[in-house]
């Protein structure tokens, strides 16, 4: 009889198979174990023939290792991983016998992610040690046996000292994380592209290539065909505004940018096609002038003059529907969209609505030429008639508005030969509101490609890291005059949050202007009405050019929403509108503008302030 626990012949054989198996895979071990051991020899001895040549500090060769496991990987069946695993730990085995070599990693957030990302690439071997300052972890590679690995949130600058930045760290879809700095001879670096500042890497710019991205706050079209002809018929025309304007702009702002000017941004929320005319135009025009002007007095510095105006037709809102009663319809998102009744037909996005808003704007920037050629011939003519020497300069008066609509902002790019860049005639500056500044997202993609200024509305819960990652998407080569970055924090959030990024924009040795919107931070509501005070804009202004003076950055501008008009929006001011003044004269499709005196009013506050600069 056999018993329960005695084995079958079958089972007998069994056994005695793997038992073979066993013994083969102790043969296997035992000769890798040699193999290994004749490595390592192998490997000191080249260590030793390297310290012969006098080089005793170049120990690492990153592109020979990748040639190592590549061509260990595409002769064998064994997945690569695995490959790259073993000899990953051979390699970093013998590296730490020629010389313990620390990896000295910044690593900005996503610490643990890139924790395991610097095991794959250096091995266990090597000992790990973390650094908040990017620089620190430079000195190390500098001044001892490390590598510096650095998170792609902060810029790097390896400086000349021998160090370059030799290899990328990227996730598997070959999104890069973190670059590894460290001396490594040129030619055996694995990034072809050795630049003291590294950026992260993006696929080629397109003006489509935002198209690949998501889209924040763009207006769903029920009317592709629609969409389709009008993008062709903007593609057609002319450009609304001109190339060497919108560099003449540039310009100008680079001298803002060194300190030499100061930025005076301002319009309304929102156009509208309803209230659009010629007298609309001159009054934001000549109110624009006048503020200038008093601000000139203030300041020994140029103005440059920016209004809000023709291309501004379109808002981000807080909700894509709004519902009354039982109808829920589409929020209103500016004339360039939809309309603000709230009917089907009104609320349903139409894109012809993009060729009137268009239309508006090309007589708007003529208008706008016409009152800037007469305001210079009369003050030529005024100046002559009292003898006066000063000279006269023509004004120009720039365009700008938020570059929302990027089917629209696609339509009007254009390529232009002399610069061999492409530019967004939309408008002169474009800026990227604070809801649609992702990094990933499709505005940011749009506008690091045109060669504008660019603004960058930068509110509370913009992040530092956010801050610097944005700051080198749009502008890699630290240009000044490309980008102007404008707080909008409210009175109460500003002296907890401007400090901190202007330092680091300082650290950064960054050019980017600043400017402050004391506007979209101060919104309150009075019943159901959208209004703002006075006093929390000019204290929001105020705290502005206290922290830039404290932080020695150049307060570059203000950002106003306001309007010729005599509209009762805003409360305080000499006027001084109170509560029940509000619904007198409220005319806003959008936000609460500043009217002409109150603009007046908030002019005279920054001039006090330049005065003390
Ligand atoms: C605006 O400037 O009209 C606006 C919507 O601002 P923000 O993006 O800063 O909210
Ligand atoms: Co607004």
């Amino acid at each position: 009889m056999l018993n329960d626990r005695s084995e079958s012949p079958a089972q007998g054989a069994a056994s005695s198979t793997l038992q073979t198996l066993r013994g083969e895979i102790d043969r296997v071990d035992d000769a890798i174990l040699e193999l290994i051991e004749q490595r390592l020899a192998a490997s000191s001895a080249v260590a030793a023939s390297k310290d012969a040549e006098g080089d005793g500090r170049l120990k690492l060769r990153p592109r020979r290792e990748a040639e190592v496991i590549g061509r260990l990987a595409a002769r064998s069946d064994a997945p690569r991983d695995l490959i790259a695993q073993v000899w990953r730990t051979l390699m970093s085995h013998g590296l730490q016998a020629q010389a313990r070599t620390e990896i000295v990693v910044c690593a900005g957030r996503d610490r643990l992610s890139l924790y395991e990302m610097v095991r794959g690439r250096f091995g266990p071997a090597a000992p790990v040690r973390w650094v908040k300052d990017p620089a620190e972890a430079i000195e190390a590679a500098r001044s001892g046996e490390a590598v510096a690995v650095i998170s792609d949130h902060f810029a790097i600058d390896a400086g000349d000292d021998g160090l370059i930045v030799f290899d990328t760290i990227e996730e598997k879809d070959g999104k890069p994380v973190a670059r590894c700095v460290g001396r490594v001879a040129p030619e055996d670096a694995i990034e072809s592209h050795v630049s003291p500042r590294a950026i992260p890497r993006r696929a080629p710019w397109q003006p489509a290539s935002w198209r690949q991205r998501p889209a924040a706050q763009m207006p769903v079209y029920p009317d592709a065909a629609s969409l389709g002809r009008v993008e062709g018929r903007l593609a057609a025309s002319d450009p609304l505004v001109d190339v060497h304007d919108i560099m003449l702009l540039r310009a100008q702002l680079a001298q803002v940018a060194a300190g030499r000017g100061f930025m005076l941004q301002g319009g309304d929320c929102a156009e509208s096609f309803a209230e659009f005319g010629a007298d609309k135009v001159r009054t934001t025009f000549n109110l624009l002038l006048r503020m200038g002007a008093m601000l000139q007095s203030g300041a020994d510095i140029p103005i440059v003059h920016l209004a809000r105006i023709a291309g501004q037709f379109a808002k981000p809102r807080s909700a894509a529907t709004e519902t009354v009663g039982e109808i829920i319809l589409p929020s209103y998102r500016g004339d360039a969209v939809n309309g603000p009744d709230f009917t089907r037909a009104s609320r349903t996005p139409d894109p012809k609505r993009l060729l009137e808003a268009h239309r508006q704007a090309e007589v708007t920037i003529e208008l706008l030429d016409a009152f800037a050629a007469a305001s210079y011939a009369d003050l030529r003519r005024i100046h002559n008639e009292a003898g006066i020497q000063a000279d006269v300069r023509p004004i120009s008066m720039f365009t700008s508005h938020e570059a929302l609509l990027l089917n629209y902002e696609q339509a009007l790019a254009r390529f232009d030969q002399a610069t061999e860049s492409w530019w967004a005639t939309s408008g002169h500056l474009i800026w990227i509101g604070d809801r649609t500044r992702s990094l990933d997202g499709a505005h940011v993609e749009f506008a690091r490609g045109v060669a504008n200024p660019v603004g960058l509305k930068c509110g509370p819960s913009l992040d530092i890291d956010s801050l610097l990652r944005l700051i080198d998407v749009l502008d890699p080569q630290n240009q000044p005059g490309r980008l102007v970055l404008i707080g909008r924090f409210g009175a109460g959030a500003i002296a907890d949050t401007l400090p901190e990024m202007m330092r680091a924009t300082r650290r950064e040795g960054r050019h980017a202007i600043w400017s402050i919107d004391p506007m979209h931070g101060n919104t309150r509501s009075v019943g159901a009405i959208k209004t703002r005070v006075i006093s929390d804009i000019v204290t929001e202004i105020t705290t502005f050019f206290e922290v830039a003076r404290a932080e020695q950055v150049h307060p570059g501008g203000v950002h106003l929403e306001m309007t010729g008009e005599a509209v009762t929006e805003c409360l305080g001011g000499s006027a001084a509108l109170v509560e029940a003044d509000l619904p007198r004269n409220y005319l806003t499709h959008c936000d609460p503008r500043l009217n002409a005196a109150q603009a007046l009013d908030v002019a005279a506050a920054v001039r006090a302030l330049l005065e003390g600069n």
